[in-house]
């Protein structure tokens, strides 16, 4: 009896799952995205994803590009805890934004960026406009270029620079060439490098600059090297188009993080910065940025900053309100102001501290290399000059993850891990 009626029902099951399989596959070949391949996982993603199925107890990641405190844990500034708190009790609707954002943030912004005493500011010379953090003030200058920018199309990078500026630029239609930065063989800037491949970029193009910090590297110029990087960009005529992702979070001053802004400023080169409040006011994902066109006059910048609006409205609208609420509310009051600089300090202060300890570290180890490129190098990032072979050793025989190209999160490194991270890097660097 079973048998009898199993055979029919195994009958009726095959037939359907051969008809699912024949609609699955014609519906498969006559999909709309049946070209669409599947793209490579984010290389910083991936360190995470590695990290997390590790069981070593010993295990640091170096990978993530966020601050943590000396027990990795994420940090929220007592600073941003406070203004959030003032912004709630406020009770304030949640009416749209206007285009180009919140007043009292952008003005702001753009204020601590050039400083107070800024005379093209008095004369209204900017366009700026709330952004969705650094990416998306990155974005709108991508668009804006792409559509009114006259000279070369080209849009000039560091080698090497935040992967994501590739992206960034390519996404808007604008090819990324390369200038000189880096020189690997002794971890510091290569400002002969940079300043010839300047001078041989052709006139009207775009020239991208991290204003401080820089991004893989943790390579600056110095206040000197960057009056001559603005005179040779004056000189060529080069339009430089300033990524400012760390103000404050370099040397624990904002002032002296601007200098690369107000140098060129000074020079009366126009420019477009991009800022982010992310790193300085740990704002991740609150997306609390500005996007400023620095124009020759008052009226220039009129009309450019309808031209962005006219981009803006088309991308994403207008921008979110709650992060650049705290983020003015932090920066039109005296006393949230002040608890931020501190905050500030704080955080750039543990960073270079960490710096000192991993070189004193490898020194005491005995190792035979010149570590002084981790005190030299400023901000979040320390390229290491480790090899790819020493990295992979480093992630598999030590649990320690970081990205291929040698670069750790200085962030990742406290107080508890040092010393482990200092005797795996002499063992794998012997
Ligand atoms: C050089 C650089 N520019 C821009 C950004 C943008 O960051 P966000 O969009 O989170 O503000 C980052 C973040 O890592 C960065 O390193």
């Amino acid at each position: 009896m079973y048998q009898l009626l199993k055979l029919p029902l195994r009958g009726f099951t095959f037939r359907i799952s051969y008809l699912s399989n024949r609609i699955s596959q014609s519906q498969r070949s006559s999909s709309w995205f049946t070209e669409t391949k599947m793209g490579p996982p984010d290389a910083i993603l991936g360190v995470t994803e590695a990290f997390k199925k590790d069981k070593n107890p010993k295990k640091v990641n170096l990978g993530v590009g966020a601050y943590r405190d000396d027990n990795t844990k994420p940090f929220v500034l007592p600073s941003v805890r406070e203004a959030e708190k003032r912004v709630i009790d406020r009770q304030m609707d949640k009416e749209y934004a206007t285009i180009i954002g919140i007043p009292d943030f952008y003005k702001k912004a753009i204020e601590l960026a050039l400083g107070k005493d800024s005379a093209r500011l008095a004369a209204k010379h900017n366009a700026t406009a709330q952004s969705i953090s650094g990416t998306g003030a990155l974005r709108i200058g991508a668009a804006f270029l792409a559509k009114w920018w006259k000279g070369n199309r080209e849009i000039y990078i560091p080698n090497p620079s935040w992967g994501n500026h590739v992206a960034i630029f390519e996404h808007a239609g604008l090819p990324v060439k390369r200038y000189r930065y880096y020189n690997a063989a002794s971890c510091d800037l290569d400002f002969n490098g940079m300043i010839e491949d300047l001078k041989k970029i052709p006139a009207k193009s775009v020239v991208l600059l991290h204003a401080c910090a820089h991004n893989p590297t943790g390579v600056d110029p110095s206040l000197e090297q960057w009056k001559e990087i603005s005179s040779v960009l004056k000189k060529q005529k080069l339009y430089p188009f300033i990524d400012m992702a760390y103000q404050g979070f370099a040397t624990g001053d904002l002032d002296r993080d601007a200098q690369a802004v107000r140098i060129l400023e000074a020079d009366c080169n126009d420019f477009i910065l991009a800022q982010s409040f992310a790193k300085n006011m740990g704002l991740y994902g609150e997306r609390a940025g500005a996007f400023t066109v620095m124009c020759t006059d008052e009226d220039e910048a009129a009309r450019v900053l309808s031209q962005v609006k006219i981009l803006i409205r088309g991308l994403y609208s207008n921008p979110p309100l709650h992060g650049a609420r705290v983020a003015a509310e932090i920066l039109n009051t005296e006393d949230l102001r002040a608890q931020w600089l501190k905050d500030v300090k704080l955080m750039a202060d543990r960073i270079i501290s960490v710096r000192c300890q991993l070189r004193e570290n490898l020194k005491n180890l005995g190792s035979s290399h010149n570590w002084d490129h981790i005190v030299n190098q400023i901000g979040m990032f320390c390229f290491t000059g480790l090899k790819p072979e020493q990295v992979e050793k480093l992630i598999k025989e030590h649990s320690i993850y970081l990205t291929k190209d040698g670069r750790i999160s200085m962030a990742g490194v406290t107080s508890k891990n040092i010393d482990y991270l200092a005797e795996s890097i002499h063992n794998v660097t012997k």
